[in-house]
């Protein structure tokens, strides 16, 4: 049987419709997996060319959109995120203990500049007629944005697109666009084998937590992230809201 979810989850998702990028992945199944047991219609984003075929626990077919994508190429997306409610930005890579420049250049290019690229296409795409009138963008990023994970190019990668979310949200961010980031622990997954928690499990916490309207979705076996974590988007957030401004002050001529 499928593990039954939250009826806030249902009362969230409802009839929404999600993409979710790295769909093939290990946490990306899952979310796929829970989105559809709360009635969402699923659009997967992935770079695989062969089809993705997804099941419930039951055996019964998930119906979902699969849609071919790859990093570099994110302004082919600006069509289909005109008609998506939510867009879960997961995919990622982990490079390990490689520390060569293209490990380096790949990682900073999969795991931030490409989630940034489909932040800014979401928040520019007209949303078509009859779509919610608050869209969101969630953004996986990792407790490795301010906690080790014993692999250095993997929290650099994911410290910048964290840092990245913070000052574009302070723009983006409005009655149109809710931007959450999920921070989560260790998990079981091709990206890291030894993780502490199930992808499963790490996907029903995160959709009950967004069905509880929180932001910044914290799921680890780690104590000290709750505490931290907050504190740290907290400061970062003053900090880059004081020392920056949305667009540069135009020269005045007359000056
Ligand atoms: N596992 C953990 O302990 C952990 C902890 C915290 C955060 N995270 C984050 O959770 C997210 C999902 O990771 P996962 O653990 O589920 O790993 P995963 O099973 O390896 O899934 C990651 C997916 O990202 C996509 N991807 C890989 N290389 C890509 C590339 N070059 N360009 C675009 N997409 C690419 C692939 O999906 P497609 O083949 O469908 O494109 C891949 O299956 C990642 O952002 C990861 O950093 C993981």
């Amino acid at each position: 049987m499928e593990t039954p979810m939250d009826p806030g989850c249902n009362r969230a998702f409802a009839g929404r419709r999600v993409a979710i990028t790295g769909a093939s992945g290990s946490l990306g199944v899952e979310l796929l997996r829970c989105f559809h047991g709360c009635g969402a219609s699923l659009v997967a984003l992935t770079t695989r060319a062969e089809p993705l075929e997804l099941a419930t626990s039951d055996g019964a077919p998930i119906p979902l959109e699969q849609v071919r994508w790859s990093c570099g190429h994110e302004s082919e997306l600006s069509e289909l995120f005109s008609r998506i409610d939510i867009l879960v930005v997961n995919h990622g890579i982990n490079v390990h203990g490689d520390r060569s420049a293209a490990a380096l250049e790949r990682s900073l290019e999969v795991n931030a500049l490409s989630s940034l690229r489909l932040l800014e296409l979401f928040a520019a795409a007209a949303p078509g007629k009859g779509m919610a009138l608050c869209r969101e963008v969630w953004i996986n990023t990792s407790e490795a944005e301010i906690l080790p994970a014993v692999s250095p190019v993997y929290e650099i990668s994911k410290r910048l697109v964290g840092q990245l979310v913070s000052l574009r949200s302070l723009d983006l961010a409005g009655p149109n666009l809710r931007i959450r980031r999920l921070v989560l622990g260790p998990f079981r997954s091709n990206l890291n084998p030894i993780g502490l928690l199930g992808a499963g499990f790490v996907a029903q916490a995160v959709l009950r937590l967004a069905a509880w309207d929180w932001g910044l979705i914290i799921v680890t076996p780690n104590p000290l992230t709750y505490v931290i974590f907050p504190l740290a988007v907290l400061v970062r957030w003053t900090y880059l809201g004081l020392f920056s401004r949305p667009s540069a002050q135009a020269p005045d001529p007359a000056a």
